[in-house]
């Protein structure tokens, strides 16, 4: 049942000579504090329309209307006030998540619609970063938001695998390197001999027309040239999988820049033929002033193509294969104005898709203030940290809970949902400082927190094993359990919110209101105490572990039944 709904048709009859039904929806508000009841219509804003003072609509509202399906309608100030019926509502809450389980909140909005999600995209044989990690873990967490919201999502990996860069790691490699020692740790050996590329091409600059040489060999299909670049992307994807099994995110699709190298000529020819092309200083370029941005360069003097001309040839193979209903790039805030130039080229050449090509963009993360970057040195190899956070969470448990049978699989839980919660909870404009001992505390917001109340709310229902929870919600008159109910109710639509603004920190800002709910109510009743509303309070906990559980894995955090 639509409660708001309810509280609009009520209002209808008092005002249906200035207002329709829809309008009254929309100016329904939730109050923040319940004690200013459920909902609440703001009469103030009818003063023009009546001529009297707020105060005095909300009273006639209130006078006019029928108020026996709610507990309470009272005037407050220029508000009317709404109580629900706090019985009938928690019975009817309680039956949808008990009947639907993990699909509660589930809608078909999205009418299964194909939606490429372009996401993490690290480069070849340089380090993921923390910034990759974000991508990662907001493109992932997007992608099941979708599903939630019954699109279909297509995880892309678009790999940095091609570019002049591999001519000058095949020089140095072939000078300088060792096959054993990039079997053993690809990143780190394949970084070291390009930096020491960069180091000695300063006294021996004959050094880049060797790579330029091997790139041109390499973009021509020469043997060795491709065995080398095609071995150095197995080893650092090697590298790279091992992360993301890690983090328990896989892709439907790794089609790196190097898939797009025979579908770039086609699509210059069709920016030829669509006469958007235009010389500028022996450049091609495509103008935007329309757009009021600046000419999107395609091709160089010499030919050569651009990061933008492959991107190009990205979304028109999307647009192609999939026909997708959005187009999704989960991408650092760095690359925005890039990405209004790419939506803006392909405007122009009437791409479909163009309409709904989103950038999602975010900001940037430091650990404990630093800033992290691969050139100045300060290499943080996102591995290292997970594996920091794993040992942090094994060392709580063993304090906390020693006797756990499967320690291990769960700080391996606790561990790397602290990560991701610490990412995914912060709107992903803002920038964050990650403190990883912060994150894995088991008070406050944070992963851990919503794990635990998760966790809680299966030991009571593992300690209550005798009883039967009622298939359908029994009515439940407990006031304690009201702020859990309402928080509960609010599920579905956060579902929708988090996908129209793609913030997954909604859906995360839910998961840690609905535990602290829960939390407080623990703490304030007997929930195992033996009388004739035990089932509908355990009907009450088994919701909540479900909707917890269910938040969590939106955002690709496990739950634990036992930390
Ligand atoms: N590899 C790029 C980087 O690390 C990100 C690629 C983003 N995706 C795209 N289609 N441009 O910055």
């Amino acid at each position: 049942m639509d409660y708001k709904q309810l509280v609009a048709d009520t209002l209808a009859p008092a005002l249906a000579d200035s207002l329709s039904v829809t309008d009254i929806y929309q100016k329904i508000e939730r109050p923040k504090d319940s004690a200013k009841g459920d909902y609440a219509f703001p009469a103030f804003t009818l003063a023009k329309i009546f001529k009297k003072a707020p105060q005095q609509i909300a009273a006639d509202i209130v006078d006019q209307i029928d108020t026996t399906q709610f507990d309470k309608v009272e005037v407050a100030g220029p508000y009317v006030n709404f109580f629900l019926d706090k019985a009938n509502f928690s019975a009817d809450i309680l039956t949808q998540v008990l009947t639907e389980g993990a699909d509660y909140g589930q809608n078909e909005n999205g009418n299964n619609g194909n939606v490429p999600i372009d996401m993490s995209s690290p480069n070849i044989a340089k380090p993921i970063s923390m910034g990759h990690l974000r991508s990662t873990v907001i493109g992932n967490s997007i992608a099941e938001i979708l599903k939630k919201n019954g699109y279909n999502p297509i995880k892309d990996n678009h790999l940095g695998d091609w570019g002049t860069q591999f001519g000058k790691l095949i020089t140095a490699y072939l000078k300088w390197g060792n096959e054993e020692d990039v079997k053993k740790d690809p990143i780190s050996n394949l970084v070291k001999y390009y930096v020491k590329f960069h180091k000695e091409d300063v006294e021996h600059p004959e050094l880049d027309d060797e790579a330029r040489e091997w790139f041109k060999k390499l973009e021509d299909g020469d043997e060795e040239a491709h065995h080398l670049w095609a071995w150095f992307r197995e080893e650092s994807l090697k590298a790279f999988n091992a992360i993301y099994d890690k983090l328990g995110v896989k892709f439907d699709t790794y089609n790196g820049e190097a898939f797009y190298n025979d579908k770039m000529q086609a699509v210059v020819d069709e920016l030829k033929a669509k006469d958007l092309l235009h010389e500028s200083q022996g450049a091609q370029v495509v103008d935007l002033s329309k757009y009021d941005l600046n000419p999107a360069l395609i091709l160089k003097s010499d030919g050569a193509s651009l990061y933008i001309t492959r991107d190009i040839a990205t979304a028109v193979y999307r647009d192609k294969t999939y026909h997708p209903a959005m187009n999704l790039y989960v991408v650092g805030s760095e690359q925005m104005y890039y990405f209004k130039q790419l939506k803006a080229v392909l405007t122009e050449m009437g791409l479909a898709s163009a309409k709904d090509l989103h950038h999602i963009p975010f900001g940037l993360i430091t650990v404990d203030g630093k800033k992290l970057s691969t050139r100045s040195g300060r290499i943080i190899l996102l591995d290292e940290v997970l594996d920091d956070s794993i040992e942090m969470a094994k060392k709580q448990i063993a304090e906390k809970n020693p006797d756990l049978p499967n320690k291990d699989e769960v700080a391996k839980q606790v561990g790397v949902g602290a990560i991701i919660f610490g990412d995914l909870k912060n709107e992903r404009m803002n920038s964050i400082d990650f403190n990883l001992a912060d994150q894995l505390k088991f008070e406050g917001e944070t992963g851990p927190y919503v794990q635990y109340a998760h966790a809680r709310a299966e030991s009571i229902l593992r300690k209550a094993s005798d009883v039967t929870i009622p298939e359908t919600g029994a009515k439940l008159s407990d006031p304690e359990a009201w702020e859990t109910v309402k928080a509960l109710a609010d599920f579905p639509d956060t579902v929708v919110t988090a996908l129209k603004e793609f913030e997954p920190s909604d859906i995360a800002k839910y998961s840690i209101r609905l535990a602290k709910a829960f939390n407080k109510y623990y703490a304030h009743s007997k929930i195992l105490a033996d009388d004739a509303e035990k089932p509908a309070r355990l009907a009450l906990v088994k919701s909540v572990s479900t909707v917890l559980k269910e938040a969590l894995r939106l955002l690709g955090v496990e739950a634990p039944n036992e930390m």
